[in-house]
């Protein structure tokens, strides 16, 4: 049983900018915000996230120049259960870049990251490193490649126990569906998260917007880098126009290939290395333009590529290859790295070696999902019970593997390649509300365990269509009503824990009968359970006609009983009459000693005398 205790914020945009047919779909959030942002120089728009409510909304600071010019983060704190999300509805299909800025709270005695484990529809796609605010690089966000299928943008911030997550921005930027496509493995399969970007021979950062790139590029951030730390590159740069660069599906600037790192003639070998993380597989993307006009025609600079000493690329002629000079080339290759390095290496056979720009991205196996019927069955659980914040219960139930939801239990249908729900293990959490009807919508639980709760209500009779039901333990809550006969259908049934509940009547005959026959059971300490050997017994069993006989009985006693009444009524009128005849000549007095008189006979007399006597002492009385 998962342990970890949180609970999950949704958050709905009604909006969405998808105005022209060209125009890819454009989603800028500013985290903590009260009004929509606009950031200088661009006038990029970012909406505000007042309408969701998980989190804290504060001024935060943006750790590093890449962070967009917002001054608002939101924060996760523990209390509010280790798994906190952003749903972003209504996003059109298709492919996306998502990116997630990192902040920092704004508190001077603030001074520990928070460490913490972002994933985006369900599959883990990057742990926060210690001292990440510390790099003033592409540190501060998360950046994936990601097909989005369902309508809905799911990002979710799941605790570690290193501080509380804090997130500046989300960005939701629609690309080209071929964009980065590597090879057969792309798709919807695979996420590509990006690694490192960088522009070489570049002076300065630069995000595609400052390179007035293409906006189906997806707006990427290119770090810069000048010098490989060889001591012998040169920088390169060009005004010329390169051709071939914005095309699809990448749309890269023009720019990009514009500047470029080369060598000098005693020193040919250009090599690169950067940390990566150990079994892991990458998508590694290089970019060339001849742009050295001392280079004029093909055969005059030939590079072999490397990447981690494999001959990635052979006989790499860029000028024959573009088809001229100032024309862009990309050549991609994915590669398994098993140790902590990958390190690219330009060796020219021919000239001297040259790269304009590097793009490496790992390559990340989707998470599978979990069935959309049971997560809708378990929302529905969730407020039904009522269940605390540190529950988690936000984004799916079942991944990322390592943050799934506390007190469900979860597997893996090879068949489907879909997570299900079988196991429910929510016993003394203080629970109250009442289970709703919905839960049999988890059609494969093969155990429940709600014992010690505060529970009320109806057993739902909807549980009797669980047949895969093993295991139910209801105990220690205070559910009243009958026990439902749908349970007697549950013929997988080996324990039914019932004790302590407020339950009444009859136990369904096809339960108690096999019940007797192995399966176990308690169903002591309730209101008034019956039927079965051990609790009472519930009265005769009638049938149909024995109760039309006795409905009939009934009628008939009333009526005879209503008979008897107006008999009786009037014979007293007229003793009554009598009486009143007698009493005109009698003063009060005497008629009341004669009634002495007349009790005293009865105790002498015996009973015929005493009922006269009690038939005359009321009237007399009066
Ligand atoms: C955030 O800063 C603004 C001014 O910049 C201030 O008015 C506001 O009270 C601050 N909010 C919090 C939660 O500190
Ligand atoms: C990347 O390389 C693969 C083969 O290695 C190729 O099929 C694919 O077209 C390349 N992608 C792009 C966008 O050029
Ligand atoms: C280079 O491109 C710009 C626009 O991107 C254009 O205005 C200019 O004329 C081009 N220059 C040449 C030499 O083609
Ligand atoms: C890397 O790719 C290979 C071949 O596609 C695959 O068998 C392997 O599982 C991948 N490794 C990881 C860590 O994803
Ligand atoms: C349910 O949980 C209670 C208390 O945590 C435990 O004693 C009981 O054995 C569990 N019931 C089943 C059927 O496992
Ligand atoms: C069960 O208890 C609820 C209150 O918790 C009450 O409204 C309902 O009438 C009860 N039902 C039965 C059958 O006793
Ligand atoms: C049934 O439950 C009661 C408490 O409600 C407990 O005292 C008793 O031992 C249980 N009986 C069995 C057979 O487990």
């Amino acid at each position: 049983m998962a342990t970890i205790k949180l609970h999950l914020l949704c958050f709905t945009f009604l909006f969405y900018t998808l105005n022209a047919r060209n125009a890819p779909y454009v989603m800028r959030i500013s985290c903590g915000a009260r009004q929509d942002v606009r950031t200088p120089r661009s006038n990029t728009l970012w909406y505000k996230d007042s309408a969701y409510t998980g989190g804290i909304p504060t001024n935060g600071t943006r750790p590093s120049y890449i962070s967009p010019i917002l001054s608002t983060i939101r924060y996760f704190p523990l209390s509010e259960g280790p798994n906190n999300c952003y749903n972003i509805q209504r996003v059109p299909r298709g492919h996306y870049v998502v990116r997630i800025f990192f902040g920092s709270v704004l508190e001077p005695d603030f001074d520990n990251d928070p460490l913490f484990d972002i994933s985006v529809e369900g599959t883990l796609v990057y742990s926060l490193p210690s001292g990440w605010s510390n790099h003033d690089d592409e540190q501060v966000y998360a950046e994936v490649l990601t097909f989005l299928e369902d309508g809905t943008a799911s990002l979710c911030f799941h605790s570690t126990g290193h501080g509380d997550p804090a997130i500046l921005a989300i960005e939701i930027l629609q690309v080209d569906e071929k964009a980065y496509y590597f090879g057969p493995e792309y798709g919807q399969g695979t996420i590509l998260r990006t690694h490192s970007r960088l522009s070489c021979g570049d002076p300065k950062p630069k995000f595609d917007v400052d390179y007035k790139g293409d906006r189906w590029g997806g707006d990427r951030f290119w770090n810069f880098i000048t010098t490989f730390g060889q001591n012998s590159e040169l920088a390169l740069s060009t005004s010329k126009n390169i051709t071939q660069a914005s095309n699809p599906p990448n749309y890269y600037p023009e720019a990009l290939y514009q500047t470029a790192l080369t060598t000098a003639v005693d020193q040919p070998i250009l090599e690169y290395t950067m940390d990566v993380d150990a079994n892991k597989n990458y998508s590694v993307w290089l970019h060339f333009a001849e742009i050295d006009p001392s280079v004029t025609g093909s055969g005059q600079r030939v590079i072999n590529i490397l990447i981690n000493g494999d001959i990635t690329f052979q006989d790499i002629d860029i000028v024959k290859m573009a088809g001229g000079s100032n024309r862009a080339l990309v050549l991609n290759a994915t590669v398994p790295v098993s140790g902590r390095t990958l390190t690219i290496t330009i060796d020219p056979t021919e000239g001297h070696a040259i790269i304009n720009a590097i793009e490496v991205f790992e390559i990340i196996m989707s998470e599978s999902q979990t069935l959309r019927d049971e997560v809708r069955a378990l929302q529905k659980l969730k407020a039904a019970l009522g269940l605390p914040l540190r529950f988690g219960w936000n984004g799916d139930p079942c991944v990322p593997q390592q943050h799934p939801w506390s007190g469900a239990d979860c597997q893996f249908d090879q068949s489907t390649s879909k997570w299900f729900i079988d196991g429910l293990g929510l016993d003394n959490q203080g629970l109250r509300g009442f289970l709703p009807d919905d839960i049999s919508k988890l059609r494969n639980l093969q155990s429940i365990n709600l014992s010690g709760n505060s529970i009320s209500g109806l057993i739902p009779a909807s549980l009797g269509s669980i047949y895969t039901l093993e295991k139910l333990d209801l105990s220690f809550n205070f559910f009243n009503g009958s026990i439902p006969e749908t349970l007697g259908q549950l013929t997988s049934l080996r324990k039914l824990e019932l004790n302590s509940n407020s339950l009444s009547g009859r136990v369904p005959a096809t339960l108690g009968g096999r019940l007797l026959h192995g399966a176990s059971f308690n169903f002591t300490d309730n209101a008034g359970l019956c039927g079965i050997p051990g609790l009472p017994s519930c009265g005769p069993h009638l049938s149909l006609g024995a109760k039309i006989g006795i409905g009939f009985g009934v009628c008939l006693a009333v009526v005879l009983l209503v008979t008897c009444a107006t008999c009786w009524w009037k014979r007293r009128q007229n003793i009554l009459r009598a009486q009143k005849l007698t009493a005109r000549e009698a003063p009060y007095a005497k008629r009341r000693t004669q009634f002495s008189r007349d009790v005293q006979m009865t105790l002498h007399h015996g009973p015929e005398n005493a009922r006269t006597a009690a038939e005359n002492g009321p009237s007399l009385l009066t």
